[in-house]
């Protein structure tokens, strides 16, 4: 490798993360609301944390909560037959919500109000009416509302910041990114993630949240000013998609591809498309050009925190035009976990939440206004009041 490549290689070098001893004399009191497919993943971190008691959970399917608990072999947790039975029982000191889309924010705000620390899947929501609710609610409370980015925890998508904070690629002024599969609608566990009532959005936030958080986090999440958006449901709604359930097209109210075209505040340009299904492999790269230097994030299943190859900078050094690549950095940490550690600990010393509603709400803004846009059929303007 050359001098020059490898001095730029170093800038980025990562330290090795240090994990704080935890304090076990001082134990969390925790709950889960919803007991589907996701609160899997909680319930084997909170496991893993020697400060967790499990404590109370909740469903609104009679009997699954009872079910949840037992299949993980979690004693003595009392279940209720929905969020408020259990807030309103319960002295908890934090919550895990893991309900479809559209009860987050009933489900977090009620925790809060109770004066109970909200880790709050992804994506945060449904409408930016909401999100700004329940992050007006949050301030009042003054307790910790994390959300639930665990991708953020990979070594490298952590490599994306650095390098941008690093200045290799100058002024950043255009984004391309989004991801997607060629049949993908999320169906094997029923149908909470098409229906409009539960989901409320599609692929849009499904996984479109991910895509976004990766490159606006790497950028410093600025504000986004305008969009046009787009969205189908071309797949979702054809009856031929579900072999074994042909009915579940007529319950598709949702989007299974979107696109938009976003101003971003500092004069960025962000080019976005994601798709839960579609007639092509992927819907490219993720790149990001700035006036120095442009960085290429091979097509990624950015969901689960993976870049889809080593990433690239092009760039010129010495008149030359070079490109570095980056090498892929193994992490096989468990992000779930770190996901949850860094909560509870936010939780117990009063520190800020590790992803923090003040950058997700303009994640929520986004994919809002693409709905938003898509449904009017012309560019509109993202107005996001002071919390
Ligand atoms: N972070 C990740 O990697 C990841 C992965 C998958 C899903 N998710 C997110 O997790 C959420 C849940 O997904 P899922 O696949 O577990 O869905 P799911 O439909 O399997 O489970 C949701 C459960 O919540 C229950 N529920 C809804 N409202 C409730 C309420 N008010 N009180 C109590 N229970 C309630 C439902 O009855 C259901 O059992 C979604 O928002 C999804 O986007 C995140």
């Amino acid at each position: 490798m050359a001098e020059k490549e490898q001095d730029i290689l170093n800038k980025f070098k990562t330290n090795q993360e240090e994990e704080a001893a935890v304090d076990t004399t001082r134990k969390m009191r925790v709950g889960i609301i919803g007991t589907g497919w996701i609160a899997e993943a909680h319930i084997e971190s909170y496991k893993r944390m020697p400060d967790v008691e499990i404590v109370a959970g909740a469903d609104l399917i009679p009997g699954k909560a009872e079910a949840f608990f037992k299949r993980y072999g979690v004693e003595g947790v009392r279940c209720y037959p929905s969020h408020k039975e259990m807030l309103d029982n319960e002295q908890l000191d934090a919550v895990s919500v893991c309900t479809y889309n559209r009860q987050h924010v009933p489900c977090a705000k009620y925790a809060l109000e109770k004066g109970v620390h909200v880790l709050l899947e992804k994506p945060m929501c449904v409408t930016l009416e909401e999100a700004i609710d329940l992050c007006r609610t949050e301030k009042a409370s003054g307790k910790v509302l994390s959300i639930g980015f665990q991708p953020r925890f990979d070594a490298n998508m952590k490599m994306i910041k650095k390098i941008v904070e690093s200045g290799e690629l100058g002024q950043i002024y255009y984004i391309q990114t989004g991801g997607g599969r060629r049949r993908g609608i999320p169906t094997p566990f029923g149908t909470t993630f098409i229906e409009e009532n539960t989901a409320g959005l599609g692929a849009l936030a499904d996984i479109g949240c991910y895509s976004l958080d990766m490159v606006l986090n790497a950028i410093g999440y600025p504000k986004p000013l305008t969009v046009t958006g787009y969205k189908s449901d071309f797949f979702g709604k054809m009856p031929s998609y579900y072999p074994n359930h042909p009915e579940y097209a007529d319950l598709f109210g949702v989007d299974d591809f979107a696109a938009a075209f976003v101003r971003l505040e500092g004069g960025i340009i962000l080019d976005f498309r994601i798709a839960w299904a579609m007639n092509m492999d992927t819907p490219g790269d993720t790149i990001i050009l700035g006036t120095k230097g442009g960085l290429r994030i091979p097509s990624t299943e950015c969901w689960n925190g993976s870049v889809g190859g080593p990433m690239k900078i092009y760039h010129e050094v010495a008149g030359a035009q070079v490109e570095t690549e980056i090498p892929i950095i193994p992490d096989d940490s468990n992000l779930f976990d770190k996901k949850i550690r860094t909560f509870l600990d936010a939780a117990k010393n009063g520190t800020p939440a590790p992803v923090p509603t003040s950058q997700i709400l303009y994640n929520q803004a986004i994919l809002s206004g693409i709905a938003d846009s898509a449904r009017v059929g012309h560019e509109i303007q993202i107005e996001i009041p002071e919390i």
